[in-house]
């Protein structure tokens, strides 16, 4: 199993790799590809496919972790090039309407394409369960449970009939990917809360969590939650690699590695590749 980083807000210096606010990562079995989230746009994503030397022809399965533009920016360019009917997992509530208001109007930064377009050449799984997507490789389906502080944004909402209200992120989800007797965590934007999606996988996976990968959304957790995050993480001895990326923030990264050593790894930027 490899997991490749083709989309991150950061890339390494000389890189021919570019880079932008959001982030894509291809899955790859010994026999089928299937990529998690299309970054904010096609333009990016489509380079650093090529780049990869990835025709978007060979894609299995499509996976999108929530709605918001960095993750879901690159999926009409996509459209023209995956194959008809190439299946796309994500959660039911992903084509409600968000936006970001940090000051007049508001934003949308949710999906920019409506479910019949990508119906027409898409087939939608979606699903608030846990999907198989690949074999080995699952949604996580829905977070339900979140007792813990969740990767939120007080800049964040979502329509509910006729009003704009706080989003839920009931859409948000992560990957699943077994690795032996233990598993990977891919994260997309993790607004669940890491901590919410780290309980969530062991309750339904039944498997230690080996590494964990992706967005984070650590960026306006306190230094309590901070530091209850890496407590958490500490008292796992199965974890050995974190490789946080997207919109984990420096704070965290400063945490997480004080707490965690060695077993926080950064950079992993676009180009990035990680071998199970
Ligand atoms: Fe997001
Ligand atoms: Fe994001």
């Amino acid at each position: 199993m490899r997991i490749t980083c083709v989309v991150d807000d950061a890339v390494l210096r000389s890189s021919p790799f570019w880079g932008e606010h959001g982030v894509t990562f291809l899955i790859e079995t010994e026999a089928q590809r299937a990529l998690f989230d299309t970054g904010q746009s096609g333009t990016v994503l489509l380079h650093n496919l090529e780049l990869l030397d990835v025709e978007p022809a060979t894609i299995d399965a499509l996976a999108i972790s929530h709605a918001h533009y960095d993750h879901t920016g690159g999926l009409s360019a996509l459209l023209e090039h995956v194959r008809p009917g190439t299946p796309l997992y994500a959660n039911p509530d992903l084509f409600r309407e968000r936006f970001s208001r940090r000051e007049g109007k508001p934003r949308r930064v949710g999906l920019s394409i409506s479910e019949e377009a990508l119906a027409a050449h898409l087939a939608l799984c979606l699903d608030a369960a846990p999907q198989e997507i690949l074999p080995g490789i699952w949604t996580t389906g829905e977070i339900v449970e979140r007792p813990e502080p969740e990767g939120s944004s007080d800049y964040h909402l979502m329509r509910e009939s006729d009003a704009l209200v706080a989003d839920t992120y009931r859409d948000d989800m992560a990957l699943v990917l077994q690795a032996g007797e233990s598993l990977v965590l891919l994260c997309g934007c993790c607004h669940a809360g890491l901590l919410n999606t780290l309980a969530h996988v062991e309750r339904a996976f039944e498997l230690p969590i080996a590494v964990i990968t992706g967005g984070l959304h650590l960026t306006s957790a306190s230094a309590n939650e901070l530091q209850d995050t890496a407590d958490v993480l500490s008292a796992r001895p199965a974890l050995q690699r974190v490789y946080p990326n997207h919109c984990t923030g420096e704070a965290a990264f400063v945490a997480l590695t004080q707490n965690l050593g060695s077993h926080v790894v950064r950079p992993c930027p676009a180009g990035t590749i990680l071998e199970f």
